[in-house]
């Protein structure tokens, strides 16, 4: 079965073709996401909340699919690709948490996003409190890794450091 999803609107960055490997919180450059018109009374009621999911079209996909990825911030690591947060999946279907800084019309302006300028956005949903924080959440294999989990987070999030 093939299915067919609508551009709702689009994301912009000031990212060309490198990108985090996640969103930056504090990144100060001007991230904003653009609602098409037909779609503007959806908004209605999301600036009660700080943090909103962000799903989006990973439109520009450079690597093959493959069902076993290395995340680049790993030594070597091989795992399947629904435990990996890799662009290159059978959907390239994107997630992403932000912070919503103001709404103006149509136009949410947003704290830092791991995507390229122009990606394609699908939906957007509320981030709610303790509904989307699980407190038994783990690292899962990144807790196998050599290192302590502070500095891969860094990795992970693409934010360099001086050790
Ligand atoms: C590792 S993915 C993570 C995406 C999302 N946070 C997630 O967990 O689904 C982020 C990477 O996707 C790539 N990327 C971002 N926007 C893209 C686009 N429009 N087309 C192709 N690749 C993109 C960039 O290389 C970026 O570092």
């Amino acid at each position: 079965m093939y299915i067919k999803l609508k551009q709702i609107g689009s994301i912009k960055t000031p990212y060309t073709d490198h990108a985090p490997y996640q969103p930056v919180d504090d990144e100060k450059d001007n991230f904003r996401i653009i609602v098409n018109n037909e779609y503007f009374e959806g908004l209605l009621h999301l600036e009660d909340f700080i943090y909103i999911y962000v799903i989006y079209y990973i439109d520009r996909l450079k690597k093959e699919i493959s069902m076993h990825v290395s995340p680049p911030w790993t030594n070597r690591e091989m795992v399947g690709i629904f435990a990996s947060r890799a662009p290159n999946r059978p959907n390239s279907i994107g997630i992403s948490i932000v912070k919503i800084k103001k709404i103006i019309k149509n136009e949410i302006v947003i704290s830092g996003i791991d995507v390229f300028n122009d990606t394609p956005l699908l939906d957007i949903k509320p981030y709610i409190k303790e509904l989307d924080s699980k407190k038994d959440a783990n690292y899962g294999w990144i807790d196998g890794l050599e290192g302590d989990t502070d500095h891969l987070l860094l990795h992970i999030r693409g934010i360099p450091h001086g050790y």
